[in-house]
């Protein structure tokens, strides 16, 4: 199956609304001339300004987070609809961020999920172990747990966009690479997890990426690789040329 790879920034908590926008206009001949998709998740306040300096180009937008309620007295939230209404396209879910410093687990990844897809936005889910889960042999038991858990009660028709991410926790911001066989393998894996929740076919249209320290060096690779549709791409994702090379890998 044929599967349009993705490459995704996540900006995190970097680059102002100017700097982001700055960023996205750099990008616009990278994106022009690949086949891929390709998107960047500013922060919340950088949102409007990244998805005016990519109109009309083939960058796409989306947001780090989002909260599972529509509207409401959630202060210092952003909802799934209201990132829709913004004009957005795509939500990251599940950053291993999100659930190390603020308290983010499978059912509150599910939640916001739900939501993500009711307002039609695409949901990048991202999973993933730490070295000690790895080091102890559980890799297939975390990540199992993550995907069925996001995905509970969710079949193939409304996961219809889903986007996984595979980050593993000791490769994200270190410069440590998984391997390439590594990454594989755990792609392969998560893939069969989605054959069972999904069925094959769904499953083989699941676009998986690999995060965690991708750079124009070991991009192509990666990407090279049976299971592996594209990247998301963190600290690369901040410079124009390094993601632009790394867009060109492809
Ligand atoms: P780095 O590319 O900086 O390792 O970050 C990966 C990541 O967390 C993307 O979501």
């Amino acid at each position: 199956m044929a599967r349009t790879p993705l490459i995704a920034g996540n900006w995190k908590m970097h680059l102002s609304p100017a700097e982001g926008a700055a960023l996205v206009t750099a990008l616009v001949p990278a994106a022009a001339a690949t086949t891929a998709e390709v998107l960047v998740c500013p922060t919340f306040i950088g949102l409007a300004a990244a998805a005016n300096a990519a109109a009309g180009s083939r960058i796409q937008v989306g947001a780090q987070n989002c909260y599972w309620e529509p509207q409401g007295a959630f202060t210092g939230e952003i909802s799934a609809a209201l990132l829709k209404a913004a004009g957005l396209s795509h939500v990251l879910l599940g950053h291993s961020e999100r659930r190390q410093y603020f308290g983010e687990t499978d059912q509150t990844v599910n939640q916001r999920l739900v939501a993500a897809l009711e307002v039609g936005l695409v949901p990048v889910l991202c999973i993933g172990e730490t070295l000690a889960e790895r080091e102890a042999g559980r890799l297939q038991e975390v990540l199992r747990q993550q995907v069925t858990g996001a995905l509970a009660g969710l079949d193939a028709a409304r996961l219809a966009t889903l986007v996984v991410a595979y980050e593993p926790v000791w490769a994200i911001g270190t410069g440590v690479v998984a391997t390439t066989a590594q990454a594989q393998e755990a792609h392969a894996f998560v893939r069969s997890l989605l054959v069972d929740q999904l069925g094959a076919a769904a499953a083989a249209a699941v676009r998986i990426l690999y995060g965690g320290s991708v750079k124009p060096d070991n991009a192509a690779e990666l990407m090279a690789q049976a299971d592996i549709d594209g990247a998301l791409v963190g600290g690369a994702s901040l410079k124009a040329d390094s993601f632009a090379a790394i867009i060109a890998a492809v």
